[in-house]
């Protein structure tokens, strides 16, 4: 026989012992990138022989194991592994999703940095023929950087306005593990996206997010910064407007109260015309009264009704002026 057919016959025996014989395997993703601290989920599925024949009897073949091993080609025996059907002391981060049937699927929470290893899932059986460690393995990665707010732009935002920030990773993780902080605040949103707005003043502030129960992974600060009401000319426009038309409203008042009176004077004025002088000289303020009818008892009678029809026309010319027309007839009584 060739050096190269024996070389192959091997290789050939090789494969048998880590796959096993055709017909089994173990599907799972080359490579999962995680953040240090976050849950990760291996998929996984697999594939057994329902039976092997062994010297022409056929054995059915009924699942005893299965195990999960970090950075180990067969992971057979007592080879340390994070995850063993038939133990009892397994690490609770590491917690089997899967079955004996072909569900393989293995979660690791708190994801530490002794798990940037690769991963390797193994069956065992009644019969070592269908007995194997599925090749190649998963790859996990441990990222343990901060994680990143990203959003749509940096811009000013303005009141009312919408907004959403997105807490992002140089891997996967899980989507309900992120905290969002303002000032340091935890915020009550859990996921990976923050939805803000209608934006209002108070929600201006500095924000960063991480992974939940992490330091480590908390991104630097967002500062969002929302324009006040003292600022926002759209805001103050109606109250401007209010403020106007109230005022415009009083003025209006004020004219038509004004006219009222002035109607009510002339009105008054021209009752007076209608009655004798001496009777409208009474209606008079006291003052006035009598400063008419003394200097009137002691002066000629024509000086009197000269004076009166004087006042009088004044009056229904400027009936605003009517006390200040009062004093000047006054005067002009006493001198007379
Ligand atoms: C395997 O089990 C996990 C956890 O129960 C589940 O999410 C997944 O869909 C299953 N995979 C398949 C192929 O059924
Ligand atoms: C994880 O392993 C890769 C190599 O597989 C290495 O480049 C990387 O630095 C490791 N990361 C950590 C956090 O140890
Ligand atoms: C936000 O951070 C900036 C510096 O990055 C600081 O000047 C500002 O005062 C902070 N704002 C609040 C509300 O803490």
């Amino acid at each position: 026989m060739a050096v190269w057919d024996k070389k192959i016959l091997i290789l050939w025996g090789f494969m048998f012992l880590l796959a096993g014989a055709v017909g089994q395997s173990v599907n799972y993703p080359r490579s999962v990138c995680a953040m240090k601290g976050s849950t990760v989920t291996l998929p996984c599925t697999f594939k057994t022989l329902a039976s092997v024949t062994e010297n022409g009897k056929e054995v059915l073949i009924k699942i005893n194991r299965v195990v999960w091993c970090p950075n180990h080609e067969i992971c057979q025996g007592g080879t340390p592994s994070v995850y063993d059907s038939k133990s009892d002391k397994n690490n609770p981060r590491y917690r089997y999703l899967g079955d004996k049937k072909g569900n393989c699927t293995l979660q690791i929470t708190d994801l530490q940095t002794d798990d940037n290893a690769t991963f390797r899932f193994r069956v065992e059986t009644n019969h070592g023929k269908a007995t194997f460690t599925g090749p190649p393995g998963v790859k996990v990665i441990v990222e343990n950087t901060r994680m990143k707010i990203k959003t749509e732009s940096n811009r000013e935002f303005k009141r009312g306005e919408r907004l959403t920030l997105k807490c992002n990773a140089m891997c996967t993780f899980h989507q309900l593990e992120v905290t969002w902080f303002r000032d340091g605040n935890t915020l009550p949103e859990t996921g990976p996206t923050l939805q803000l707005g209608p934006l209002a003043a108070k929600d201006s502030g500095n924000y960063t997010c991480g992974l939940k129960n992490n330091n480590r992974t908390l991104s630097q600060p967002y500062s969002l910064h929302v324009e006040g009401e003292e600022e926002a000319g759209d805001v103050n426009l109606p109250l401007i407007a209010g403020v106007v038309v109230g005022v415009l409203l009083a003025l209006f008042a004020l004219v038509l109260v004004l006219c009222i009176i002035k109607r009510k004077r002339a009105a008054a004025a021209a009752a007076d015309q209608l009655q004798p002088s001496v009777e409208s000289e009474q209606k008079r303020p006291d003052i006035i009264y009598s400063d008419i009818q003394h200097p009137a008892e002691q002066e000629p009678q024509e000086d009197i009704s000269y004076a009166a029809v004087q006042f009088k026309q004044k009056n229904k010319a400027r009936p605003a002026e009517e006390a200040e027309d009062g004093v000047i007839y006054s005067s002009v009584a006493n001198r007379g």
